[in-house]
């Protein structure tokens, strides 16, 4: 029986189990993915036991994604591109480190926004924190003319795109009126959003009437800037799609099944958050 993981610390709050507990039986394979507390101390031994075999792969959540890109035995160059790993896959004795988020966001627009990257000419990105690289990366790779990456410490956003390249210029958040005029898309990768936190004087107001708004934090699934956004007769993606389309490779290549985010998959999660 094919076993993979995912790996936190605390890791109780995963919605991954469920995801992958639902393929699983709905596809009728006999495997298992299981959540396991691995404290940072602990890292290395778990890599020992996923080296032996014991496991087909697994995900790797906060605060391991750092130091897994490290210990992997190999990178796939889009994981390497976007520097950081979220998927193990173990390939022989080595440790193969994936990126999935650049997919995961992608297939949660592509899916519920249909043609959203048709001559894109600007974007607005929020936030230059690890969640960043897989969506400046994905914005890249569907030829997004101009990104406008706005982040609170200008010095991060500036550090990124110089180590990411391509057409992204830098600024503050109380950019954002100037920045949106032409922008179609507005992501948010930072943690705003979460716990009641939300952002002071973005003026939504400034985007064309068009635009579409995504937001890659799910709890709560509508979160501010998504409400706003709505109050302002913009388009929204919530940040849920995401979660759930970033776990299609993995499982793909653990279990050897390419599953399906169906509207069934979604309201069970949906109904946990
Ligand atoms: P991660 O690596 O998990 O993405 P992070 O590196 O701490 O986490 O990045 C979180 C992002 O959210 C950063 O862009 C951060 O802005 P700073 O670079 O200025 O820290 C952003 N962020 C977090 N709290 C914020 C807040 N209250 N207002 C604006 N931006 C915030």
């Amino acid at each position: 029986m094919k076993r993979a993981f995912v790996i936190g610390h605390p890791i109780a709050h995963s919605r991954s189990p469920l995801i992958h507990g639902y393929w699983l039986e709905r596809y009728g394979i006999a495997g298992s993915y299981e959540a396991i507390d691995v404290a940072p101390a602990g890292l290395g031994e778990f890599f020992g036991r996923l080296e032996a075999g014991e496991f087909a792969g697994g995900n790797v959540t906060i605060p391991h994604k750092e130091a897994v890109f490290a210990l992997v035995d190999e990178l796939d160059p889009l994981a390497e591109e976007i520097g950081a790993v979220n998927t193990l896959v173990l390939r022989g004795e080595d440790v193969v480190g994936f990126n999935t988020d650049y997919l995961g966001f992608l297939g949660n627009l592509d899916q519920n926004a249909p043609g959203w990257d048709k001559g894109l000419d600007e974007a607005v990105v929020l936030g230059a924190g690890g969640a960043a690289r897989a969506i400046l990366v994905a914005l890249k790779a569907r030829n997004v003319g101009k990104i406008h990456l706005l982040n609170r410490t200008l010095d991060k956003a500036e550090a990124l795109a110089i180590e990411l390249e391509g057409r992204i210029e830098c600024a503050g958040l109380g950019e954002f009126g100037v920045r949106a005029q032409n922008a179609r898309l507005v992501v948010n990768t930072s943690s705003v959003g979460m716990q009641g936190s939300r952002f002071d004087g973005l003026d939504l107001a400034a985007l064309p009437k068009d635009a579409i708004v995504t937001d890659i934090v799910y709890t709560p699934l509508l979160t501010p800037l998504l409400a706003e956004a709505q109050a302002n007769g913009l388009r929204t993606v919530d940040g849920l799609g995401m979660l759930l389309h970033q776990a299609v490779p993995g499982f793909h290549m653990w279990f050897g099944k390419k599953p399906e985010v169906t509207p069934e998959l979604r309201q069970r999660i949906e109904a946990t958050l």
